[in-house]
């Protein structure tokens, strides 16, 4: 049988979608250009989807034309694929409107469980796509219709389609399941504590090898119960090496489930014979596990015992100790920063996730602007794991139209701590904290922190003593000699510091 995606046309325009998401991917790799990444991207799937829509339909082949026993087949097939084009539409019509609805209202601060609800969908769509393929293979164009001697003829699925087809499921049905517990966990439906199985490793490599082997029992009976029981493993394998992993590590697992969503609708892509699907998976597969390996490098975790699950059970946000209120420390206002401030040649903001949960970054420009009409150099520091997501700060700090060219990474400012009149930390903690430097008995040990104690003041905005960061440890910074705490909620202080500056 001969297949859309044989045809030239269609081939070309596929490559033409893959190359437009190949730079979607390389605009989203800076905040200057992820607008444009981002209009590539859209660029690329419209193309991809109205090549599918435009090949695809009328789907239904027409098996008999003219009029027999009174009825007119044709006219019957033509409103069948009207229906099935109306039905096609209407679904994108509602999945449109959905994604701009939960788009234009989405917090910033939810953006981790959106992404996480979207791999679920992802995940599903392999599977029941899957499904569907097993279901009617022929009409798939992946099997022949075989006639045995005895018996009834059966649709024989050719080998490799088999391979994609139990691979998709698996990884879809994984995808999926563990993308609902992490969703309900981010989203605090689910408490975020590890919750740990007895001999969970042993229950988690037993179910493996048993997806293994009804796996390869398909491959080589295609019999519908294997089918059946790897999809229900493969649910339940996502379940088991979710549900072990601290709410806290999520975002990394986040990340992991949108690698492993990739792979699935690659997967897929090859049992529809659709190369765009093909593309694009590889691509989101590829892309979302270096994301994870940055991700870990940049928390210090193991990547393979990211991959294997579970990896966040033994290091718990709990460990390390709460702050430790009864040491001396000294308390700043709104006019001590302002004045300190405007004193300074130069102050570097580092930014995290308090500054989110406020949602001080515009009022945070505010305050950048006013100290550069006094001559003061501005600049911005973001740790790669400030916040709850990759990219978090950057984001935010675009939103508020904060110059690119003001935002530094923390390797190219790290050693302009030393030289720098005022640090001033708004939501941040973790990612200031000398203790991953030297402390081997932290949480956080081993991770790299932005050197914030080597400037001249460090400017500390926090909501009390008492709360501590995701890592759950105490900040040594906010007991040092050249730290002043400014308690209060990230936006009140700095529209105060504001003012002061008035
Ligand atoms: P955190 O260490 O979580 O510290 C946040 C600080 O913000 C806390 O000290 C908190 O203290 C303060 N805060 C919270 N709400 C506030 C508000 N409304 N106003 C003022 N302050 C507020 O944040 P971080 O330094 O950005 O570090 C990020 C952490 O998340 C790292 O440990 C990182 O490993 C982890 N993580 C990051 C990611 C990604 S990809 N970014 C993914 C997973 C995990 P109070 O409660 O006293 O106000």
């Amino acid at each position: 049988m001969e297949h859309v995606a044989d045809n030239p046309w269609v081939a070309l325009a596929y490559l033409i979608s893959g190359v437009c998401f190949i730079m979607a991917l390389r605009g989203l790799s800076s905040p200057e250009s992820s607008r444009r990444g981002n209009r590539y991207g859209m660029i690329g799937m419209a193309i991809a989807v109205l090549t599918t829509l435009a090949t695809h339909v009328p789907t239904m082949p027409v098996l008999a034309v003219g009029e027999v026993g009174g009825y007119d087949y044709a006219a019957i097939l033509q409103r069948v694929d009207a229906l099935a084009m109306f039905e096609i539409l209407a679904a994108i019509g509602i999945g449109a409107a959905i994604g701009v609805v939960t788009a234009r209202r989405i917090a910033m601060t939810a953006m981790p469980q959106l992404v996480a609800a979207f791999h679920s969908l992802v995940g599903m769509a392999a599977v029941l796509v899957a499904i569907a393929a097993f279901l009617n293979p022929v009409a798939f164009g992946i099997a022949d219709v075989v006639t045995p001697l005895i018996g009834a003829p059966f649709a024989a699925i050719h080998g490799v389609s088999r391979i994609e087809m139990i691979l998709g499921v698996a990884i879809g049905a994984i995808t999926f399941s563990g993308s609902v517990i992490a969703f309900l966990k981010l989203n605090g439906n689910m408490g975020g504590a590890p919750i740990m199985l007895p001999a969970r490793h042993a229950i988690n490599l037993g179910v493996a090898l048993m997806i293994v082997w009804f796996s390869f029992s398909f491959w080589m009976t295609q019999a519908p119960l294997d089918f059946w029981i790897v999809v229900a493993l493969s649910f339940a394998i996502g379940f088991l090496l979710i549900i072990p992993i601290g709410g806290a590590d999520m975002p990394v697992v986040v990340s992991m489930l949108n690698s492993y969503s990739g792979w699935a609708a690659a997967a897929m892509g090859f049992t529809l014979h659709n190369t765009a699907m093909i593309i694009t998976g590889a691509l989101v597969g590829s892309s979302g596990a270096i994301l994870s390996y940055i991700m870990c490098r940049a928390m210090n975790r193991s990547f393979i015992s990211v991959i294997a699950g579970g990896f966040g059970a033994e290091s718990g946000p709990s460990g390390g100790g709460a702050a430790q209120i009864d040491r001396p420390w000294k308390r700043g206002s709104a006019e001590d920063a302002a004045f300190l401030m405007s004193q300074a040649e130069q102050v570097i903001i580092v930014p995290g996730y308090g500054m989110a949960v406020a949602q001080a970054q515009h009022v945070l420009r505010e305050m950048g602007d006013k100290l550069k009409a006094e001559g003061v150099r501005v600049k911005y520091a973001i740790h790669p794991v400030a916040g709850r997501m990759p990219g978090h700060m950057n984001v935010l700090l675009a939103e508020a139209n904060v110059p690119y060219d003001e935002v530094f990474e923390l390797e190219d400012i790290n050693s302009e701590f030393a030289q720098t009149d005022v640090a001033f930390v708004i939501g941040a903690n973790d990612v200031t904290n000398p203790a991953a430097k030297t402390d081997k008995t932290s949480p956080i040990y081993g991770m790299p922190v932005l050197d914030v104690e080597k400037a001249k003041t460090v400017l500390f905005v926090k909501r009390s003593m008492g709360g501590v960061g995701y890592a759950g440890v105490d900040n040594e910074v906010f007991y040092r000699d050249n730290t002043m705490m400014l308690l209060a909620d990230a936006k009140k202080m700095v529209e105060e510091i504001v003012k002061a500056l008035d």
